[in-house]
């Protein structure tokens, strides 16, 4: 080989690495952020990332675009090892033209989203980009939808995995959200469909980029955004930290590794967690830490809808999901966000072979006028059908109150669930004490000589005979009524048990959740 052949490839290797050249890469740098390839060296594995199609360049010459070619384009793609496990990845390179989508940045995007559903194994979209490429027309368009074609094709087959690190905006938005989870850098990620200008066009409402699309408003008010991180780097060791409890496709089991914590492990103190008034607030946070392997818990979802908790967590040294009401926010009581933010994880567990743990302790579903009109009905469906439609091993823990139509929903019995549990101070009903006893003793109580007295005593009658774990356990709706100490070793038990659990679901080609 002629040694100028070499020098020429280094030498293009090079010119392709600079990306949009020395004074974007510094101006990118300036803006707090790292470029396309410095993100994906420092995600992966030290020197396990190889690039892919590093000399690709766009063919248009539209708007004077022949002038302004760079190797590589807009995107920078290729794969590498998490923790030993191979995954694909790409990242819009802002430096290029904005990062904006030619053609060939997505079919760059495309051929790596390819590679990873026939290797199996997760896709990670690092976006930074002014969206589709204004000089590149119907092309760039018809290139976003390769790649939310793509997103929909690998939906429940590996995992997907969305970082902003840059502007997201307009229809580009809607790779991320048709994936599983999104990231959002505080402060450089921001998703909006129509930004400031266009928003105080149409609407006149005045609202800063920030506000409007940044990492707090879509973490906790739309939901849009599952975690944020205050850096890229703190943002990369957090999805290295999510990939670890996920199987690399739809095929394989959850990952599963030697436990850090004993099986047997019983914990008197969590007798003491919850208070036995049913209307005190409690954290159910110290339920889930004093259960799960070393304490050891990944919230999805921190931000939104607090008032149900989910998210990863090992037991016995496997992966599994938990979904829990949060009885110290709304008294953990589920709304529409919170049965979107719960049915969203229990499908993604139930895609991904996680066995779900559901901890309940639920007043019901949110009253007034805000969430009827909001649709409740429609999205508390979709927690129910979540439930029913997942195969994976489930398992029920009622902490105190479980009533009504939120009882069922939370994994009862008849949502398929496998084992069902409740601690002796449960309560299990059609409603709690006080409400039931307005509803059936109205009239008796309007007549007693002493109206108090007598709700006082019916509602004493009604706890003793129907606020306890036993009338269910009765009648099998509970397999057993359990020590609170004893939560963990049971759990263990049930989740050995299951491992070799097969269901199915009635051939069809699709259901219809109620979305
Ligand atoms: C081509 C683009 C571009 C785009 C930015 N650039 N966006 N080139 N197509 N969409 C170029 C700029 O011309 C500039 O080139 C360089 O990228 C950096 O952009 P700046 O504007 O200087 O950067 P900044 O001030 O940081 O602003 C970033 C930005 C802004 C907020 C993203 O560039 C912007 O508003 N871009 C347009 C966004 C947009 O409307 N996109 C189309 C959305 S519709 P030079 O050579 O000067 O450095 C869409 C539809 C998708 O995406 C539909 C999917 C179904």
């Amino acid at each position: 080989m002629q040694q100028s052949k070499l020098d020429d490839l280094n030498a293009r290797r090079k010119k392709a690495h600079l990306g949009g050249g020395e004074k974007r890469v510094e101006s990118q740098h300036k803006r707090g952020k790292l470029t396309a390839r410095e993100r994906l060296v420092s995600f992966f594995d030290d020197g396990s990332f190889s690039e892919l199609d590093t000399f690709v360049t766009h063919r248009s010459t539209d708007l004077g675009l022949e002038k302004q070619r760079f190797e590589g384009d807009a995107v920078v793609t290729g794969h590498g090892t998490v923790d030993g496990r191979q995954v694909f990845a790409y990242a819009q390179d802002f430096t290029v033209l904005g990062g904006s989508l030619s053609l060939v940045a997505a079919q760059k995007i495309s051929k790596v989203m390819d590679h990873a559903m026939r290797m199996g194994a997760p896709i990670i979209g690092i976006n930074d980009s002014g969206g589709a490429r204004i000089q590149e027309g119907i092309d760039s368009l018809a290139g976003y939808g390769e790649i939310f074609k793509r997103n929909t094709l690998a939906s429940g087959v590996v995992p997907q995995i969305t970082i902003i690190a840059g502007p997201a905006a307009g229809g580009a938005v809607y790779s991320p959200a048709l994936t599983d989870f999104i990231y959002m850098v505080e402060g450089i990620g921001q998703m909006y469909i129509t930004g400031p200008d266009v928003v105080k066009a149409v609407t006149g409402e005045e609202v800063s980029h920030e506000d409007l699309g940044g990492a707090a408003t879509h973490a906790s008010r739309s939901g849009v955004a599952h975690f944020t991180a205050e850096s890229e780097e703190a943002c990369f060791a957090d999805v290295r930290r999510l990939l670890s409890y996920l199987p690399s496709n739809n095929a394989e089991s959850a990952p599963s590794s030697e436990p850090a914590d004993s099986p047997d492990r019983a914990d008197p103190s969590l007798r003491d967690v919850v208070p036995d008034a049913a209307n005190q607030p409690y954290d159910v946070m110290d339920v889930i830490t004093k259960v799960i392997d070393n304490g050891d818990f990944l919230p999805v979802h921190h931000n939104f809808a607090p008032n149900v908790v989910v998210g990863f967590a090992r037991i016995d040294g496997r992966s599994i999901g938990i979904v829990a009401n949060q009885a110290n926010q709304m008294a953990g009581m589920l709304d529409i966000d919170a049965s979107d933010k719960a049915a969203r994880f229990v499908r993604f567990c139930d895609a991904f072979n996680i066995p779900i743990v559901t901890l309940v302790d639920v007043p019901g579903f949110m009253p007034g006028t805000q969430q009827e009109y909001g649709g409740l009905i429609r999205h508390g469906a979709k927690l129910l059908y979540a439930y029913v439609e997942a195969t994976v091993p489930k398992i029920t823990v009622i902490l105190r109150k479980a009533y009504g139509g939120a009882y069922i929903v939370m994994g009862s019995k008849e949502m398929r669930t496998d084992v069902n549990l409740a601690w002796p101070g449960s309560e299990i009903a059609v409603m709690g004490p006080e409400g039931a006893i307005n509803v059936i003793g109205r009239r008796e109580i309007a007549e007693a000589d002493d109206a108090e007295a007598k709700r006082a005593e019916m509602v004493a009658d009604y706890r003793d005979q129907f606020a306890n774990p036993y009338v269910a356990a009765n009648r099998g709706y509970l397999d057993d009524v359990i020590d609170p100490a004893q939560t963990r070793p049971e759990l263990v038990k049930a989740l050995r048990m299951l491992e070799s659990k097969v269901d199915s679901l009635p051939p069809k080609k699709h259901g219809n959740i109620p979305l």
